[in-house]
């Protein structure tokens, strides 16, 4: 890929948008020259970051801006990636697809916290063609994942029937204002972390999400805290199972106060041939034909040589930022490889699994997605 210069402004530099900078000073081209934060401490804390960054170019002292609006005046960036609390997405995106000056928006997952304030972004974003907008949900770029999909898209475990996920990990962080600790705020847990989930779900049954069932529940996490009285009402463990139009069944597992995992994530896939594993942090991918049994499974050890950053997603950060630059380098000739409705999708079948909760029954996407387009 030529080597073009691409700049970027970060908004938002907690914890998520630090990570933005490590990984965006290991790409050949890319370079952060503003960030924007109202928050005093992680504008230090990104300062800090980036003077200690080794980059391989010469650079400008980072630009330091208390506000998005600020940074998007300042007319320095190119491609602007949106780093925020999740209930501030919404707002945040329309103020720079409204903005006289085009700027290419990364904008984290969930693409926002309502399936209302998707369409709101999607159409801001259809009157602003020259913009591309990639959605970060990044968990399809981890090398052990991407290998799955890829042997489930050459037929290795023949027709999908069945995608189940599991996530058996530890509790939501600490965030800047607690933000995370309220559904108002993150969208519910199966929104706010599970997006990602449903986007993989998705893709590898390779057809639309047709309705939702799931039962959850906050059972030990966040309940001795409270902030401003009040106490925290996300949930920390649920299984959700979701019906595809094409007879895919998925379904996730997840379980926030499960420190005591070999792996975070757990993801299977059987066909009518056969049947594919990907586990995370180990890296391993196992397929298996049902004609040749338990011993002919094969294992594989997946690493992806393009990392030059693993991060603390493992280089999957790294991988996404890649691709972005590769579709904005293109011209309009390869579009972002997430965009916009995948957000939307992967929104929609988290408000969905949160409402069968709250309701104790199946809820269809055309409930959550009922706005005429
Ligand atoms: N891809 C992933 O796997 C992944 C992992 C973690 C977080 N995230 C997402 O990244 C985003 C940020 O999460 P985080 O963990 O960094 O949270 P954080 O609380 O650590 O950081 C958020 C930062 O945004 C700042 N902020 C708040 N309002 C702002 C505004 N209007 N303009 C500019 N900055 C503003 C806060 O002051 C804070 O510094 C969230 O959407 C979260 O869901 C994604």
């Amino acid at each position: 890929m030529e080597d073009v210069l691409l700049r970027y402004g970060i908004i938002g530099v907690g914890m998520m948008g630090r990570e933005h900078l490590y990984n965006l000073a290991a790409i050949p081209g890319a370079l952060v020259v503003a960030v924007a934060d109202p928050d005093p401490g992680s504008r230090e804390q990104a300062v800090a970051v980036a003077s200690a960054l080794q980059l391989s170019r010469p650079a400008p002292p980072l630009q330091v801006f208390g506000d998005h609006g600020s940074l998007l005046d300042s007319g320095m960036c190119d491609i602007v990636v949106v780093a925020t609390p999740n209930m501030t997405h919404a707002q945040i995106l329309l103020d720079i697809l409204n903005h006289p000056k085009a700027h290419h928006i990364l904008v984290e997952k969930p693409l926002c916290t309502t399936v209302e304030d998707c369409y709101n972004v999607i159409e801001a974003a259809q009157a602003r063609p020259e913009v591309l907008v990639q959605v970060g949900l990044e968990y399809r770029y981890i090398p052990a994942v991407a290998k799955l999909i890829e042997q489930v898209k050459i037929n290795s475990v023949g027709r999908v029937r069945m995608v189940s996920i599991r996530e058996h990990r530890f509790p939501f962080l600490v965030k800047v204002n607690n933000w995370n600790r309220f559904n108002k705020n993150s969208g519910g847990t199966l929104v706010e972390k599970c997006c990602h989930f449903f986007d993989l779900m998705t893709l590898i049954a390779d057809s639309m999400p047709v309705r939702v069932m799931a039962s959850g529940g906050q059972d030990i996490n966040h309940l001795d805290e409270s902030y401003h009285g009040e106490v925290p009402d996300i949930l920390d463990n649920a299984y959700v199972v979701v019906d595809y139009e094409n007879g895919v069944r998925g379904m996730l597992d997840l379980c926030m106060f499960a420190e005591g995992s070999r792996n975070e994530q757990e993801i299977c896939v059987v066909g009518t041939r056969g049947k594919g594993e990907a586990f995370v942090p180990e890296s391993i991918v196992r397929i298996g034909a049902r004609d040749s049994g338990r011993e002919g499974v094969l294992t594989y050890e997946v690493h992806d040589k393009r990392v030059k950053y693993e991060g603390l997603h493992h280089g999957s950060s790294f991988l996404e930022h890649l691709e972005f630059a590769a579709a904005i380098k293109s011209n309009g000739e390869r579009p972002p490889t997430v965009g916009l409705e995948e957000g939307l999708m992967s929104v929609a079948v988290g408000v969905a699994a949160q409402q069968s909760i709250e309701f104790g029954r199946f809820v269809t996407l055309t409930e959550v997605i009922a706005r005429k387009r």
